[in-house]
C-alpha cells in the first residue's frame, strides 16, 4: 500500500469520503449480502480506470463472462470494446476444471493489460471450490535453504493445506504482490459474530467497504459504510447507494441523517 496516493473510484459521491480515493496497491474489501450491488460498483470502478488511463483485471467466479459483460452494457459500459482495445481482461474461472493455478492466471492477465486495477469476484466462491486449486506459496525453494540447492529454481512450494482460512489468507496476500489496487469481493454474515463468511478477509485487507440491504418501512435501500480503511480519514456514516441508469452512486451523509428523523 502507498501511503498518500489515491485511486478514484469513478462512483460518483465516494472517493469525497475516503480522502479523494482509495489508498493505492491496497487491498480493499467488499462484504455484503447478496444483491447490495458488490459486483456493480467493482464493474463501475474497472470501467471508470480503464476510460481514464489505468488498465484492469476482472476475477470472476462467481458469474460468467458474458452476464458481467450484459450487466455493464444496462449502464452504458462497453467493457466489450475496452476489451477489444487490450484496457481491461476479464478472467472467467471455469469452477468444474481441476487442478486450477488462479495465482499463475491473474499474473499472466495483469501482465498483458499492465493492470493497474484488479477485481476478485469472490472469495467466498474460492473457498467454496477449494479442491480446484493448485496454490503456489510463490518462492523459489533454492532461494530459502541451502538443503534445496539442487532442486530447479522455479520449483514452488504447493499449499497442500485444505484450510479455506489459510488458503483465503494466501490469495490475499498473492493478490497484494501485483502491485494493483484491488477489489476483493466477498460474503457478509447474516448473524454470528463475524463480519465475512470467511472470516479472514476484513483482517487480511487495508480497507473494508460494508454494502447493506436495509428494510425502511416496506423498501429496501442500498447502503454502503467506509468500516476500516488504513492511512485514511474516512466518514463515519452510513451512506445511501442508489443504482440508476449509469450505474452506483453514493449519497452524503445528511440525506440519511434527514430520512430517519422524518
Ligand atoms: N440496470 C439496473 N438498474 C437498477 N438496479 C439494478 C440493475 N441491474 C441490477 N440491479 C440491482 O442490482 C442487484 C445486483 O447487484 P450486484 O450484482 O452488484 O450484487 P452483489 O452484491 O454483487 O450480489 P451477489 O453477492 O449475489 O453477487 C440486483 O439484484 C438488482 O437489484
Ligand atoms: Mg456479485
Amino acid at each position: 500500500m502507498d501511503v498518500g496516493a489515491r485511486v478514484k473510484t469513478g462512483v460518483p459521491g465516494f472517493d469525497e469520503l475516503v480522502e479523494g480515493g482509495l489508498p493505492q496497491r491496497s487491498n480493499v474489501l467488499l462484504t455484503g449480502i447478496p444483491g447490495t450491488g458488490k459486483t456493480i460498483f467493482a464493474l463501475q470502478y474497472l470501467y471508470s480506470g480503464a476510460k481514464n488511463g489505468e488498465c484492469g483485471v476482472y476475477v470472476t467466479l462467481d458469474q460468467k463472462r458474458q452476464d458481467l459483460l450484459d450487466q455493464a452494457r444496462k449502464f452504458g459500459w462497453d467493457l466489450e470494446s475496452l476489451e477489444e482495445n487490450k484496457k481491461i481482461k476479464i478472467v472467467e474461472v471455469a469452477l468444474d476444471l481441476a487442478g486450477i493455478n488462479i495465482f499463475e492466471m491473474i499474473d499472466t492477465a495483469v501482465k498483458e493489460v499492465g493492470a493497474k486495477r484488479l477485481v476478485f469476484d469472490s472469495l467466498v466462491t474460492f473457498a467454496v471450490n477449494l479442491d480446484q486449486f493448485i496454490i503456489p506459496l510463490g518462492f523459489n525453494l533454492s532461494d530459502i535453504d541451502s538443503a534445496y540447492k539442487n532442486r530447479p529454481t522455479d520449483h514452488k512450494i504447493l499449499y497442500t493445506g485444505r484450510s479455506d482460512q489459510r488458503a483465503t489468507y494466501l490469495l490475499i496476500n498473492e493478490l497484494s504482490k501485483q502491485g494493483t489496487t484491488n477489489l476483493i469481493i466477498t460474503a457478509a454474515k447474516q448473524a454470528g459474530d463475524q463480519l465475512t463468511v470467511d472470516g479472514v478477509s476484513e483482517f487480511a485487507c487495508d480497507c473494508v467497504l460494508t454494502f447493506y440491504n436495509e428494510l425502511l418501512g416496506s423498501k429496501r435501500m442500498r447502503t454502503i459504510s467506509i468500516l476500516k480503511m488504513r492511512d485514511t480519514d474516512h466518514s463515519q456514516y452510513i451512506h445511501d447507494l442508489e443504482l440508476g441508469k449509469s450505474g452506483c452512486l453514493v449519497r452524503p451523509a445528511e440525506k440519511v441523517y434527514q430520512k430517519s428523523t422524518t
